[in-house]
């Protein structure tokens, strides 16, 4: 079953409105030149990307908010990333199936096409700006009773060795080293969250046994593991499913916060409904493989 949780709610986006600066502007160099200095345009310039994690082509017209007449209609390829130098918001219209839709995108910020339920195509915030990498969920913490829960279903001790694909600011894993004496490891892409998760560890007193990898967890390898923690989007589960299966040992567990494994309906060991510290409900799913 589909259902949107804080992760896909969290992946919607900020609407705001400026005007587009252009990416350059021609000027004359002066006289043998050093590089030349930056308008104060130009130093106000930020990279906002749009990245296709789907498996159609888009089109999509994009302009400087409030000017619809300077639009430029564009198609973006399946997983192709554009990247567009602005100082001010964008706004962008496109298709998603069953309506248009119009969005406003801040400038310097990573959105991304991808399926929402039905198989709609949206535009969600959070792709990292990274071609070369897979976005697997947006940056939303797991409250600290799912976490504690999680572990208590996955029976995490001192003899595991705990991975978190997507870490976020390391709380699964310091929580696994602090309370089970667990080691870890947590992967992100975002160098933010693997510094701001360092610093937390050395705040909890585990930076012994826990280490922070900034990488495209699709790449890395995870093979020593024996409890992995998911809280990523529905089609990242599916992504890692293969992952998971080519490299986890027979015995290991996975633990996922929210959405299941498709696929693996046969291997579920549990299901669990938890409340956070506001009464909401979290689903908490254990897999031993
Ligand atoms: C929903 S958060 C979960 C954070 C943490 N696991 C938790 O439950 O509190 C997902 C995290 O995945 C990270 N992420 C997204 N794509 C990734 C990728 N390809 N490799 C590693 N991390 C990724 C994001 O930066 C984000 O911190």
């Amino acid at each position: 079953m589909k259902r949107t949780s804080d992760l896909i709610r969290a992946a919607a986006f900020v609407l705001a409105v400026i005007a587009l600066v252009p990416s350059s502007c021609s000027r004359r160099e002066p006289e043998p030149s050093p590089a030349p200095a930056e308008t104060a345009d130009e130093l106000r310039l930020k990279e906002t990307t749009v990245r296709n994690v789907t498996d159609n082509p888009i089109t999509y017209k994009i302009y400087p908010a409030g000017k619809l007449e300077a639009g430029e209609i564009r198609e973006i390829a399946p997983g192709a990333i554009e990247r567009f130098r602005t100082a001010s918001t964008l706004e962008i219209e496109f298709n998603t199936g069953r309506k248009d839709a119009v969005y406003s995108l801040d400038p310097g910020s990573p959105y991304s096409f991808r399926y929402d339920e039905g198989e709609v195509i949206d535009l969600f915030l959070g792709s990292h700006g990274r071609a070369d990498a897979v976005d697997l969920a947006p940056w939303v913490p797991t409250p600290q009773p799912v976490v504690d829960r999680m572990l208590e279903l996955a029976a995490v001790s001192d003899k595991d060795v705990l991975f978190d694909i997507g870490c976020g600011d390391g709380r699964i894993v310091i929580t696994a080293a602090r309370r089970y004496g667990a080691r870890g490891v947590g992967i992100d892409i975002d160098k933010a969250m693997i510094e701001e998760s360092e610093r937390n560890a050395a705040a909890a007193g585990v930076e012994r046994q826990v280490k922070f990898i900034n990488m495209d967890a699709t790449k890395a390898d995870i093979s020593e593991a024996t409890i992995v923690s998911l809280y990523l989007l529905p089609e990242s589960n599916a992504l890692m499913r293969p992952i998971l299966e080519a490299q986890l040992r027979p015995k290991s567990r996975v633990v996922c916060h929210n959405y299941a494994i498709p696929g693996w309906e046969a291997k579920q060991a549990q299901t669990e409904t938890v409340k956070d510290e506001n009464g909401e409900d979290h689903y908490v799913y254990l897999y031993i493989r």
